[in-house]
């Protein structure tokens, strides 16, 4: 069915300024895409609107006092001469007046000269109506134009010209002079000129905006498009206008009526509280921007930018990355020329690996279980069997001391960290004190196991995405990633590594506790007997475990402290002992057939699938945008079917393990085996 698309739809590409707001969206970053106010609108025009609504202005409506105003504002500005009964044609914001104005003039094959860079919309309008858009590069960085360039660029066939000022990406607003060469062949080509006005209130340093109709032979010919969006920070509300010759006003009003009828009516009774405001307020308008304009190029200087031209007017800014930095995006890393590298800044590497916490218990499991083990000691009682381990246990029960002194009675300082608060940038970074001087604080920012790392390791070496980030505290999703509420604490962006040091310390008594379940296997024949003791054992380290809870240690993975090591340990003796039970008593070895499996192919499950590497892979592949891959579609496939978001999760992650089980027994069978 595509083929059903119209030639026209067919040559219009998505919009790139609203890919990138959605993708800033989802990445939570700041949106810098969609040329937007960030203020709120003035407080009487939102109550004209509140009023309009209220007093039932809800049906399709022409405004006319909207056109008086408009042909007053002019005439103040430019001193130009409009008729506003003729002349002025009101549309759904700039968009809709500057494509109405190109549908009404521009037939298949004109050429229609655009200033490049230019705003996006120009060149799909103008290709929707079958024109032929050429370009005249504004040249950097001053961004002037280039007479000759614009003389070559006129043919037979040019019928209209577009000029913005000011001007959208650049921030340059045009000359005087450079506008007379503009008005100057448009009269002598006898071609129409379509002026986008939307930043005419916003120029900088005393700069004037000179509208491009003012000059002589130009009103006749120009088509002044302009709206109530960025100069009241109403770019919803889809109010604008298009000035022009009676004919074509009245060209435009047409199209425009028959393909929106009118534009929002309370919103259009609001215009005229809102183009009645007093020069102060467009005065007050261009000071905010102006500070801003300076504080941000003085941000961004500061930080390594390049800014070659201080823009005059609307509020965009061209600046050229520092030569260090690469944008760094969800999906992937964006490379300047010649500088392709995979985005591993070594004096930022992580030391810590994902899997060292559980190398590091099996390490000092290992070697305790082959030097300190007394071999010579033959099990025939209880106290045989203390006997022969003791010294193990004295190890981990002194590992497990080293831990609990170093947790509580480590004196930890006051502290500092950066952190960047621009997403791409790694220079622009802000410094954070944390203040600590504190012993035996289990909170996130002062805890003994982050600052051992600090000390070791370096705050730059280790894991940089704070694994607080998901506490309350410090994500509004909780306990998902999120936005940081009001008032977070500063520690919400600390780097902490989940793998640290002296946690690994206790993640290794849990490798102790598990090598207890091998011992009984070892020195116990009768299954009965294994299952009894590994039961009691099991329940006797839970019951450890909460009564340790109860008096004050927390149950926390990142800190792995004492009441989470004695429930885990438990926990898995639980799940050993159930397995044992299914698997060597009842002999029922179909349904864990998956997990023998994966058993044997651990690390390359571990690496594909539970490091992301698989799905990432995967997901590099997209159609259209980059939501469309096959990860995120049949997770969300499964949500639809299930109604519901949770369950639809829930479901995708079954299917996930029964993939990586179905994948561990494919390996399996044509036997291959990846160990270290
Ligand atoms: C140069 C330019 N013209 C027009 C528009 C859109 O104006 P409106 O909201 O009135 O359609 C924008 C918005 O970013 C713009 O930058």
């Amino acid at each position: 069915m595509e083929g059903k698309l119209s030639r026209s739809a067919k040559k219009i590409t998505s919009s790139s300024i609203q890919e990138l707001s959605q993708l800033a969206q989802r990445c939570n970053a700041i949106n810098l895409a969609e040329g937007f106010p960030d203020f709120p609108a003035p407080t009487h025009i939102k109550n004209a609107a509140v009023s309009a609504i209220n007093s039932d202005f809800n049906q399709y409506r022409h405004v006319q006092g909207v056109c008086d105003h408009v042909a007053r504002m002019v005439k103040e500005m430019h001193g130009l001469d409009i008729d506003p009964l003729t002349d002025v044609a009101i549309c759904c914001g700039q968009s809709e007046a500057f494509a109405a104005a190109i549908f009404a003039t521009i037939d298949p094959g004109d050429e229609v000269i655009l200033f490049d860079p230019s705003y996006e919309t120009y060149e799909a309008c103008v290709t929707m109506a079958g024109g032929v858009p050429i370009h005249v590069p504004l040249d950097p960085p001053q961004w002037t134009l280039d007479s000759s360039k614009l003389l070559r660029s006129f043919t037979e066939r040019t019928k209209a010209i577009v000029l913005n000022s000011p001007h959208n990406p650049t921030g340059k607003v045009f000359t005087k002079e450079e506008l007379e060469i503009v008005a100057g062949e448009c009269c002598s080509r006898n071609c129409l000129a379509i002026t986008d006005e939307v930043y005419e209130h916003i120029t900088y340093d005393y700069l004037k905006h000179i509208s491009l109709a003012s000059f002589p032979g130009m009103q006749e010919r120009t088509v002044i498009t302009s709206s109530l969006s960025k100069s009241f920070s109403v770019t919803g509300w889809r109010v604008g206008w298009a000035i022009a010759p009676a004919f074509l006003a009245s060209a435009i009003r047409n199209i425009h009526a028959r393909v929106t009828d009118c534009a929002p009516a309370p919103f259009q009774e609001a215009a005229l509280s809102a183009l009645r405001s007093p020069p102060e307020y467009f005065e007050s308008l261009r000071r905010d921007y102006q500070s801003k304009r300076d504080y941000i190029i003085k941000l961004l200087a500061g930080v390594g930018f390049k800014i070659e031209f201080i823009p005059q007017g609307s509020f965009f800014l061209f600046a050229e990355l520092p030569d260090n930095c690469s944008l760094l995006d969800v999906c992937g890393y964006f490379h300047g020329r010649g500088k392709l590298t995979y985005g591993v800044d070594l004096s930022k590497i992580r030391w810590l690996g994902v899997l060292q916490r559980i190398s590091i218990g099996y390490f000092l499991a290992s070697i305790s279980e082959i030097w300190l083990v007394n071999h010579n000691i033959s099990v025939d009682s209880p106290a045989a069997f203390v006997k022969k381990y003791f010294i193990q246990w004295m190890f981990s029960i002194l590992l497990c001391s080293v831990y609990l002194c170093l947790l509580y009675g480590l004196y930890v300082p006051n502290w500092k960290f950066e952190h960047s608060n621009l997403l791409w940038s790694s220079r622009l970074s802000i410094i954070e004190n944390v203040h600590c001087e504190v012993r035996g604080s289990l909170e996130p920012p002062c805890n003994a196991v982050g600052f051992i790392d600090r000390l070791i390791l370096g705050k730059d070496h280790i894991y940089q995405r704070p694994v607080y980030r998901r506490t309350e505290e410090c994500s509004v999703n909780s306990p998902d990633y999120g936005p940081l509420p009001p008032g977070s604490p500063g520690w919400c962006l600390a780097p902490f590594d989940p793998e640290g040091i002296l946690s690994s310390l206790m993640a290794a008594i849990t490798c102790f506790m598990g090598l207890q379940y091998g011992h009984i296997i070892v020195l116990l024949q009768g299954h009965k007997q294994r299952v009894l003791l590994w039961s009691v054992f099991s329940f006797c380290l839970l019951l450890v475990g909460y009564i340790l809870e109860i008096l004050g240690i927390p149950l926390s993975k990142a800190l792995y402290t004492l009441s989470y090591m004695f429930i885990s340990a438990g926990a898995s003796g639980l799940v050993l002992t159930a397995i044992y039970y299914i698997v060597d008593i009842e002999q029922l070895r179909k349904p864990t057939i998956l997990l023998q499996w994966m058993g044997m192919n651990a690390l390359v499950v571990y690496a594909l699938a539970a490091c992301d590497i698989f799905p990432a892979v995967i997901q590099g592949f997209y159609w259209h945008s980059p939501e469309n891959n096959l990860v995120d579609a049949s997770e969300a496939l499964m949500q639809t079917i299930l109604h519901s978001e949770k369950w639809g999760t829930m479901a995708f992650v079954i299917v996930e393990i029964l993939f990586w089980g179905l994948f561990a027994g494919f390996l399996h069978k044509k036997g291959i085996y990846i160990k270290l």
